[in-house]
């Protein structure tokens, strides 16, 4: 089992992957840290007084300290590394979809850990669009400006989606558009608290929200599900399914017993812009419209040639 160390250890490299040089830690938290090491590395105590520091099993269902504050600090960031509790078992209620969604969503918008690590003024996100779609994209996390509308893909890259969608011959309001984590993964803010960039969430962030992409899911019953990206991938195929997106890309997977295609994620291609990275995506979503049963004219099987 990983300890609460190695799950710091993690994100501190993934931190560091991204471009993240310097942290600020309180000497609290550095005594904390030392603790940690010196009783084995077992768990991680609370680091601080605003922390979080959640024995994986124990506090199942139990309210959590919020681990932001209005105060700007990085140990918030090396707060959200520490272990979750795992997801709480619940059950949906009986009803039309409608109502199991309402349901669905009250219990993630009061979810005590989800909302302990949104940061003041920003929003939980569930997922949006048709209860009846055949398609159901999956993403990975909201970012700056999913978290302030409390919709996901509303940013660049869900405009790209959008846009994405529009090319196969339907609307956004026609599919349905869900993320596997709830929350926007936190990363140091600046001194006036705002978050620049975004992290990839963690395994136990993943483990924590899958439940509620599973109900999700199972409320909507698409046709076939679309993972955007390495992040939702590794959500849905597990962590150790692959080494690099590109070996389960473009192949049909399975997930919660639906057709599932692996693809790149829209932010992909607002880095790479050229004709071959698009037609690669478009490759997959093709694949997607024969599966979904949509027609496909001779234009759309040229795009990006
Ligand atoms: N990227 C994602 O994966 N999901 C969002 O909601 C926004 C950007």
């Amino acid at each position: 089992m990983r300890t609460a160390l190695s799950v710091l250890t993690d994100e501190l490299r993934r931190l560091k992957a991204h471009g993240v040089k310097h942290l600020r830690v309180s000497p609290d938290s550095i005594a904390a840290l030392r603790a940690a090491v010196h009783s084995g590395g077992a768990s991680v105590p609370a680091i601080a007084p605003d922390t979080v520091a959640v024995p994986a099993t124990e506090n199942v269902g139990k309210p959590v300290v919020p681990a932001w504050t209005p105060r700007a600090s990085t140990t918030e960031a090396v707060v959200s590394s520490l272990p979750l509790p795992l997801p709480t078992p619940f059950v949906l209620p009986d009803g039309d979809k409608r109502a199991r969604m309402d349901a669905l969503c009250a219990r993630v918008q009061s979810d005590p850990v989800c909302a302990a690590h949104v940061r003041p003024g920003k929003k939980i996100v569930v997922g949006v669009g048709s209860l009846d779609a055949k398609v159901m994209f999956v993403g990975e996390a909201p970012g700056a400006e999913e978290e302030v509308q409390g919709e996901p893909f509303v940013g660049p890259a869900g405009q790209l989606l959008t846009r994405m969608i529009g090319a196969m011959g339907l609307s956004r309001a026609e599919v349905y558009i869900g993320n596997i984590m709830n929350w926007r993964p936190e990363i140091p803010v600046d001194a006036s608290g705002i978050q620049y960039g975004n992290r990839p969430p963690t395994e136990a962030e993943l483990r924590y929200c899958l439940p509620y992409l599973r109900a999700q899911i199972e409320i909507v019953n698409p046709g076939l599900l679309v993972a955007l990206g390495t992040t939702a991938a590794q959500g849905l195929l597990g962590f150790g399914a692959f080494k690099a997106l590109g070996e389960v890309r473009g192949h049909w997977h399975e997930f919660a017993g639906k057709p599932l295609m692996v693809t790149y994620h829209p932010s992909y291609i607002l880095r790479n812009q050229s004709n071959r990275s698009k037609r690669m995506i478009w490759e997959d979503l093709l694949q997607v419209m024969a599966r979904a049963g949509l027609s496909v004219s001779d234009r759309q099987r040229g795009y990006f040639l």
